[in-house]
């Protein structure tokens, strides 16, 4: 099947607007000397200017097209699927997933071996499009009509998915189009 973000990595940063890097880092408690996955972070769009905030960062995506730009910005990058990553329990202090849930083929798994691989004590912070919003609810149907097999949730459900593994969560909204799902691994 084709992978559309393949055929989009050559235009990817241009046609996106630029993140909210102040918010980001503040939601994930940067700076940090600490490590930080960028879970389905494709051209490292986001990570480029968080490189600098972080001890390490790690793009994970499936798009070899995408991780190819985060590799040229010398991003280490790792070829995965967010349901099976290739890391030990517990590695990194931080995780974010930015834009990407919503294209991951299982949420349910993506959430549960994100948080394996989140360090107790550590952060994860997901950004979704908010499904409670009208023009959310048309690029979702327009998703789906170009087969992008995106599957949207609220941010609600996303914090309820994770507050069933005991973490800490809560949604901070008030962004035009974005909801910020943020969570907390307790320390063993
Ligand atoms: C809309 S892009 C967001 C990229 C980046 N986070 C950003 O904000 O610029 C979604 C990314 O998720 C990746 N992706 C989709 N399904 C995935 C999966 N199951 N595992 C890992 N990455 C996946 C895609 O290849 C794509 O790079």
């Amino acid at each position: 099947m084709i992978d559309h973000f393949d055929v989009l990595a050559p235009w990817y940063d241009r046609l996106l607007r630029q993140p909210d890097v102040g918010r980001l880092a503040r939601l994930l408690g940067l700076p940090s000397p600490g490590r930080l996955l960028d879970a389905g972070g494709g051209t490292g769009r986001v990570s480029e200017h968080l490189q600098g905030s972080v001890g390490t960062v790690v793009v994970s995506d499936l798009s070899q097209r995408m991780l190819k730009r985060a590799r040229a910005k010398h991003i280490p990058c790792v070829r995965a699927h967010a349901e099976k990553l290739p890391f030990e329990n517990g590695q990194f202090e931080h995780v974010l997933v930015v834009d990407a849930l919503h294209h991951f083929c299982d949420q349910q798994q993506a959430i549960e071996d994100l948080i394996r691989v989140l360090k107790p004590g550590g952060r994860m912070l997901i950004e979704e499009f908010d499904l409670n919003k009208l023009p959310v609810q048309l690029l979702a149907m327009l998703e789906k009509m170009f087969l992008m097999g995106s599957r949207f949730l609220h941010p609600e459900t996303i914090a309820d998915m994770i507050a069933a593994h005991r973490l800490t969560v809560r949604i901070e909204s008030g962004g035009r189009f974005a909801a910020w799902i943020v969570a907390e691994k307790t320390r063993a």
